[in-house]
């Protein structure tokens, strides 16, 4: 993937226009990481009301930007000038490269990255922000498998410095390292990382957050005594429950299933209440109620 692209014998690709399908917590996030680095952005959603959530995502999160002094509003106005939102697909096709953030279901996944193949035009990059799901799998859907790539930002986007770059056994040359290019260029430090369920961060932090859930059932201790442990005790920004809720316990028990099904550890058989807090529908924040409700 380092490998200088003179060596590869092909121009390297410029990305001024990139499509973000799925406004949803992270698909908004990433829309505005593009749009604040200058780059015109398609945002795409399903229907009408998931656009306007998504536009709302995005004008209720530059607004707290520009409420601490960090943006002056031109600035935001031109940010969100730069984003145009619609219900068309087709609207991708002079996209530089289209980046997926929609359910992580494969059939979903496999479903879209087929009609961005016949949709896009043939040099752009598809990307999928995908958490757990294979990107060969996914990249498999498609003609052009070798310009598919993984593209995983961290919650919220705006702000976490990492993306993990996921290349898979059939990319083309020099292509994880345009794309590693293409997060500094947004202003984040890329990591490189082969696909197999989970990645680096999720790989290790899903086992964490999983057994969390288990020592509370166990009655160990209290969910906030757990989370006040592991914040003050590591340094970390928020403890277990409080992270659940901002990742989504929907989202971090499908990574768990994912995980475990790939590796049989143990470590991520879904504890039985994140299950039973998912279909109970209380998926963290993005709902109102988790492990902690929200006014
Ligand atoms: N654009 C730019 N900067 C923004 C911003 C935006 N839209 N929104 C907030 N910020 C900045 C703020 O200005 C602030 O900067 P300063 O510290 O310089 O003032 C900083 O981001 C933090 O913002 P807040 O003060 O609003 O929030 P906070 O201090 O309470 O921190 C948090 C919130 C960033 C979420 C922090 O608690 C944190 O880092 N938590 C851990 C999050 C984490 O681990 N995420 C990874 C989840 S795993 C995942 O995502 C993978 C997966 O696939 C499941």
């Amino acid at each position: 993937p380092d490998e200088p692209l003179w060596e590869t014998g092909r121009m390297a690709r410029t990305f001024e226009t990139v499509g973000v399908v799925g406004l949803g917590t992270m698909g908004a996030g990433i829309a505005e990481v593009f749009a604040r680095s200058g780059l015109n952005v398609i945002g795409v959603e399903a229907d009408d009301a998931a656009l306007a959530r998504g536009r709302g995502h995005l004008e209720s999160s530059t607004g707290k930007v520009v409420a601490r002094g960090r943006m002056s509003t031109q600035e935001q106005t031109a940010l969100l000038g730069r984003i145009s939102f619609t219900t068309s697909r087709e609207d991708l096709a002079g996209a530089d490269l289209v980046i997926e953030a929609i359910p992580e279901i494969m059939e979903y996944k496999r479903a879209l990255f087929a009609d961005l193949d016949r949709i896009c035009k043939p040099s752009a990059v598809l990307a999928t922000n995908t958490s757990s799901l294979s990107v060969t799998a996914i990249a498999a859907a498609t003609s052009r498998p070798a310009q598919v790539v993984g593209m995983h930002f961290f919650n919220p986007a705006p702000v976490m410095r990492l993306v993990e770059v996921i290349g898979t056994v059939v990319i083309e040359d020099g292509l994880a390292a345009e794309v590693a290019g293409l997060a500094r260029r947004l202003g984040k430090t890329p990591v490189t990382v082969g696909d197999r369920a989970g990645f680096v961060v999720n790989r290790l932090l899903l086992g964490y957050l999983n057994h969390a859930c288990v020592l509370l059932e166990s009655g160990l201790s209290s969910r906030d005594d757990i989370d006040v442990a592991m914040k003050l005790g590591l340094g970390l920004p928020m403890g277990p429950f409080t992270l659940l809720d901002l990742v989504g316990l929907d989202t971090s028990y499908e990574v768990c299933e994912v995980l475990f099904r790939e590796s049989r550890d143990r470590r991520h058989a879904p504890a039985p209440m994140l299950r039973e807090l998912v279909t109970a529908g209380l998926l963290g924040r993005k709902t109102g109620r988790g492990f902690y409700s929200y006014g």
